[in-house]
């Protein structure tokens, strides 16, 4: 599995921000664009370009223009949602495919509540987004969703993943790749990230 733990200054930056206890909705909220927007850009390094031969504004030149990607942003309700428009603005044609899990507090399980991916999905890249990766099982969830739609090349980009999590998806689905700003230390008997974020989806919705 490709695992990339982008060490950016301004993601460590900004993730160190959202670390803080008191935060408001707001300011976590757009925090979680902009790291968004920033794993988006490294996670698209390798799309392919072509040429295209346009007018300039002094004479003909030629451009480099994305080859043919389509790329489908998958969120996962309801956290995802608070990465969505950051990555949107590096991607504004992107097809949305959206899936709901949620994650029984209990048992951990994701129990899934809603999927509507859009079409030709054995022709796009899936671009999965989620603040959290904890125990895996909701993406271990999507990705056996996409795969079953015949999604053949999925991505996956998180603001923090646990060891824990990252050792089970790769376990189920090496051939995918994960793109976090940060590699945390371990899972609380809860299932929580430390050091984390806490709950991601409360603190993007300002519920709790
Ligand atoms: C959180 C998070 C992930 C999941 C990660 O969502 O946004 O989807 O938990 O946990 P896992 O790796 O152990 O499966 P949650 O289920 O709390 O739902 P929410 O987004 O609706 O708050
Ligand atoms: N979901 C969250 O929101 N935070 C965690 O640490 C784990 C799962």
């Amino acid at each position: 599995m490709k695992l990339v733990e982008v060490r950016h200054p301004l993601i460590r930056h900004k993730l160190g921000l959202m670390r803080r206890a008191g935060i408001s909705t707001k300011e976590f909220r757009e925090l979680a664009g902009e790291v968004a927007a920033l794993l988006t850009y490294e996670a698209t390094k390798d799309l392919q370009t072509v040429e295209e031969h346009i007018e300039g504004w002094a004479g003909p030149l030629v451009v480099q223009r994305i080859k043919g990607a389509k790329i489908t942003i998958v969120p996962i309700l309801r956290a995802g949602l608070g990465m969505l428009p950051g990555v949107l603005d590096m991607i504004p044609a992107a097809k949305v495919s959206v899936v709901g899990l949620q994650r029984d507090e209990q048992t951990l399980k994701p129990i899934a509540y809603y999927e509507k991916l859009t079409g030709r999905m054995d022709e796009r890249i899936a671009l999965i987004v989620d603040p959290m990766l904890a125990t895996a099982g909701t993406l271990v969830a999507t990705v056996d969703m996409l795969k079953a739609a015949g999604c053949k090349h999925i991505k996956g980009l998180f603001l923090v993943a646990a060891p824990e999590g990252l050792r089970r998806i790769e376990a189920a689905h090496p051939d995918i790749e994960i793109y976090t700003a940060a590699i945390d230390e371990r899972l609380n008997e809860h299932g929580y990230i430390l050091p984390g974020l806490g709950d991601a989806g409360d603190k993007i919705f300002g519920t709790k």
